[in-house]
C-alpha cells in the first residue's frame, strides 16, 4: 500500500524541498489545521455538545451569531495567539483586528478567517466550514493596524478552507496548486488525498440563490436565463443547479467537479457591492479557484486585484470554471 502523506509531512516537504514556505508559515498552517480539527469535533457533537442554536449577540455584519460562530472564532484565536507566528488576526465575528497579546512573541503573519461559514446550515446538519487567508505584515511598521490588512488578495501567501461534511476535508494552497487532505479520525491527522486539483474549463452546473432572481442586474439575469433555456436555448445544453448556502461546500463541489458559483450584487441594497466578504471569503476562495485553473471576478474585475478599503468589505462573486466565469464577466463588461 502506498505510504500515506500527512499534512505535517506535506508542509515539511513544501518547506524543505520546494522552498515554498518559511518555517513560521508552516507552523501557522499546522496550527490552523489543529484548530479546524477541534472545530470539526464540536460540529460532530451537535446537540450532544450543546453547540447548536443562536447566541444572544450580533456580529459587525448585523447577523445574529450562532453559538458555533463564536466557539469556532474562539478556537481559532486560542490556537493561534501564543505560537509566535502571528502579528494579528481578523475575523467575520470580530468588529476590529485582534492583536497578539504582549505576553506572547510577535510573528510576521496576519491571519484572516471566516470561522464558521454556512451558519444557516449548522442546525440542519448540512455541510459547513472554516475559511482562512494568510497575509504578510508589511515591513517597517512596529505595531499592527487595520491598514496593514488592506492588501489585495494577490498578496496572500496561503489560503484554504476546511469543510465539515460527511468527511472533514482541508483544502490548501501556498501558491503551488491546490491540495486536499482528509481527516483520519482514528489517527487524528489530515492525510493528503488529492494533489493538483483542477477545475474543468467548461461546465453544465451553476450555483446561485435563485430566490433573488428578481433583484439581480441584467447581465446575471441574462446568463442564468440562457442556462435555464437548456438544449433549446443559445447555450445548446441542459444545465443543472446546486445551492448549498455554505460557500465552502459550494466551492468544494466546484473544485471537485467544476461548475460556476455566483453571489451577485442585487438591487435591494444598491450601495452594498455584494453579500460575501472580500477578505475572508472571496479572496481565499478566489485564489484556490485560480490555483486550480478556474477564474474569479466580481463581474467586471479579477477579485484578487481588488484593493480593500476596509476590513469587512463586501464583494460580488463569480467563480469557478473558467469559460463560464469569462462569459458572465463579458456580459457585464461588454467585451
Ligand atoms: P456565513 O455563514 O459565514 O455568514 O456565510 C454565509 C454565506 C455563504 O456561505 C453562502 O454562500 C451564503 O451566505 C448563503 O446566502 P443565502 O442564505 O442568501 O443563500
Ligand atoms: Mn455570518
Ligand atoms: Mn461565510
Ligand atoms: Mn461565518
Amino acid at each position: 500500500m502506498a505510504q500515506k502523506i500527512s499534512l505535517t509531512r506535506y508542509l515539511v516537504e513544501q518547506q524543505r524541498e520546494e522552498g515554498h514556505i518559511p518555517s513560521q508559515l508552516r507552523l501557522l498552517l499546522e496550527v490552523v489545521a489543529r484548530a479546524c480539527k477541534s472545530i470539526s469535533q464540536a460540529v460532530n457533537k451537535g446537540a450532544l455538545g450543546g453547540v447548536l442554536g443562536s447566541a444572544d449577540s450580533e456580529n459587525v455584519q448585523g447577523e445574529v451569531q450562532k453559538k458555533l460562530d463564536i466557539i469556532a472564532n474562539e478556537v481559532l484565536i486560542e490556537a493561534n495567539e501564543w505560537g509566535g507566528h502571528l502579528a494579528a488576526m481578523a475575523s467575520e465575528e470580530m468588529d476590529s483586528i485582534y492583536l497578539v497579546p504582549n505576553r506572547y512573541p510577535q510573528g510576521e503573519y496576519l491571519l484572516l478567517f471566516d470561522p464558521l461559514d454556512g451558519s444557516s446550515n449548522i442546525d440542519v446538519n448540512v455541510s459547513i466550514g472554516t475559511i482562512f487567508s494568510v497575509l504578510k505584515k508589511p515591513e517597517g511598521s512596529p505595531g499592527v493596524t487595520e491598514q496593514d490588512f488592506l492588501q489585495a488578495g494577490a498578496q496572500q501567501v496561503a489560503a484554504g478552507y476546511c469543510v465539515y461534511g460527511p468527511q472533514t476535508t482541508l483544502v490548501l494552497t501556498v501558491g503551488d496548486g491546490v491540495s486536499m487532505f482528509t481527516l483520519d479520525r482514528e489517527q487524528g491527522s489530515f492525510v493528503l488525498t488529492q494533489e493538483n486539483v483542477t477545475i474543468p474549463a467548461d461546465t453544465k452546473e451553476f450555483a446561485i440563490n435563485m430566490s433573488n432572481m428578481r433583484h439581480w442586474d441584467e447581465p446575471v439575469k441574462r446568463y442564468i436565463d440562457e442556462c435555464l433555456q437548456g438544449k433549446e436555448g443559445p447555450r445548446g445544453k441542459d444545465f443543472n443547479m446546486r445551492w448549498i448556502a455554505s460557500m465552502v461546500a459550494d466551492v468544494h463541489r466546484i473544485l471537485t467537479r467544476g461548475g460556476v458559483f455566483m453571489y451577485p450584487w442585487d438591487k435591494r441594497e444598491p450601495n452594498k457591492p455584494g453579500k460575501l466578504r472580500l477578505m475572508y471569503e472571496a479572496n481565499p476562495m478566489s485564489w484556490l479557484v485560480e490555483q486550480a485553473g478556474g477564474a474569479a471576478t466580481n463581474g467586471r474585475q479579477r477579485i484578487l486585484d481588488i484593493v480593500p478599503g476596509q476590513l469587512h468589505e463586501r464583494v460580488s462573486v463569480v467563480l469557478g470554471s473558467k469559460n463560464e466565469v469569462d462569459r458572465v464577466t463579458s456580459y457585464h463588461t461588454g467585451v
